[in-house]
């Protein structure tokens, strides 16, 4: 990028220390595919994720919101069309419940097609005495504790090349289908307002929503050649974790000249490799790609101006989503002088809250969880930072399923620590049902028109 003087080309990270990346037995085998990888389509096109830094960057502005959302690490077992379409569906619904109440465009990024790999606290686990390398993502390896299982194999980048395609395929389908029509979505959410008592405190919304919708018709609005009312633009993002992977899709766009990582169309750097000279910046500050980065409680005011100043120097309003993750507890002291710190320095950047990653604690059941209203406190502590700052919320970054897993304390249905053995199916983080994000959605549009 023009203002940064340093060269930079898509395998210059390799001259930085990399962290959390697999220790792949057979480097050999690892260049293979690596060059087989580089020599396939991209996944999307460099002209989508200009779009999609257009879209961030009109809720840098505070005329848009952004929803991303999805799982906490994809799964090669459960791949499937259903998986996929609870996943979209449930996001949707959120979108709708968001848009109306911000009155503004939601700007819908999934966590998914490419979440597949993990940072891990540890290189390996240790069970009865016996350590293997820990689970990275089915990107990398296997979660089942075997030698066999845990050991790092390169095929998997390719398996998860091939679910990525399939995956936005069926996205992109979806979704300019007539999957999203706004009335057929809408219609799901006023079924899960009725069928429980719970949920019926969102009919009022759900009926004003539902009133907008009756109205639009009644002046004229024929929906049938509406295509905005039908289609939306959904994005992919993940973690670009592992850098050989999203390095080996790395293309020179012809129309421009830059580079794209075109293994999703947005990507975020996470709370374990944002280190200043790392190699994750390295590569980040070379793709034209909107990008995001974790800035969990340790993310000093200093840290946090030399990341926007390397990602961000032409100061490009939706180049960068910072994703603060700071905890309930700690967001209200540690959020305000980085939101005046970044401002300050001209950043247009778009301030999102992860409110799942610094909430989550170890139940006296034994289960990793977090509880539905300590992920509500956050969000409230974001919404009040930012309301007194005079500054915009943009959006929620939340790990959910469509599932109806049980991972999660609390939401409408107060779910209990002995019901998280009923259902307890993540790979990694507890992620949100589909009932418990529809009531998180719900929940922040209470703070969005509070
Ligand atoms: N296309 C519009 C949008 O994306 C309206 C819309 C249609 C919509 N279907 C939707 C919004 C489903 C949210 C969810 O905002
Ligand atoms: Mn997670």
């Amino acid at each position: 990028m023009a203002a940064d003087p340093r060269p930079w080309s898509p395998t210059s990270w390799q001259e930085h220390p990399a962290a959390q990346q697999p220790e792949w037995p057979d480097p050999a085998a690892l260049d293979s595919v690596l060059t087989t990888l580089s020599g396939y389509p991209p996944l999307v096109f460099a002209g989508e994720a200009r779009q999609l830094t257009e879209a961030l960057g009109r809720v840098a502005a505070g005329e848009a919101f952004l929803l991303q959302a999805g799982d906490c690490a994809e799964s090669f077992e459960t791949f499937s069309a259903n998986s996929i379409r609870e996943r979209l569906k449930i996001i949707l619904q959120m979108a709708v419940v968001l848009t109306y109440s911000a009155g503004v465009p939601t700007v819908k990024v999934g966590r998914i097609a490419g979440q597949f790999a993990k940072p891990r606290s540890s290189d390996t686990e240790t069970v009865d005495g016996r350590s293997l390398p820990s689970f990275r993502g089915h990107m990398v390896n296997d979660v089942e504790f075997t030698d066999e299982a845990r050991l790092p194999d390169p095929n998997r980048l390719i398996e998860a090349y091939h679910q990525s395609a399939a995956t936005l395929n069926l996205l992109r389908a979806f979704t300019k289908g007539g999957f999203a029509d706004l009335s057929r979505v809408h219609l799901w959410t006023q079924e899960f307002v009725r069928a429980s008592p719970e949920a019926r405190r969102y009919e009022s919304l759900a009926d004003e929503i539902d009133r907008a919708l009756r109205f639009m018709r009644a002046t004229g609005i024929d929906p049938a050649d509406q295509p905005s009312l039908h289609e939306v633009d959904f994005y992919t993002s993940h973690e670009a974790l592992v850098l050989g992977y999203e390095s080996a899709l790395t293309r020179e766009d012809s129309l421009t000249g830059d580079h794209y990582d075109c293994s999703a169309h947005m990507v975020w750097i996470g709370e374990r490799t944002r280190g200043i000279e790392d190699a994750h910046v390295e590569f980040f500050r070379g793709i034209a790609n909107p990008i995001g980065c974790k800035l969990g409680p340790s993310a000093s005011v200093e840290e946090t101006l030399a990341l926007c100043e390397v990602l961000d120097p032409d100061r490009t309003p939706g180049r960068l989503t910072l994703i603060t993750r700071l905890g309930a507890e700690r967001i209200g002291d540690l959020l305000p002088p980085l939101v005046e710190a970044v401002r300050a320095a001209g950043h247009p950047v778009v301030w999102a809250c992860d409110p799942m990653h610094a909430n989550t604690f170890t139940s006296p059941s034994g289960r990793k969880t977090r509880h539905f209203d300590e992920i509500l406190r956050e969000l409230r502590g974001f919404f009040d930072v930012h309301r007194s700052l005079d500054s915009w919320p943009g959006g929620v970054h939340v790990e959910l399923t469509g599932d109806d897993v049980t991972e999660c304390l609390g939401g409408a249905e107060a779910l209990a620590d002995h019901e998280l053995d009923l259902r307890y199916e993540t790979m990694c983080d507890p992620r949100l049902n589909g009932r418990q994000s529809l009531d998180l959605a719900f929940g922040v549009a209470e703070l969005l028109r509070g």
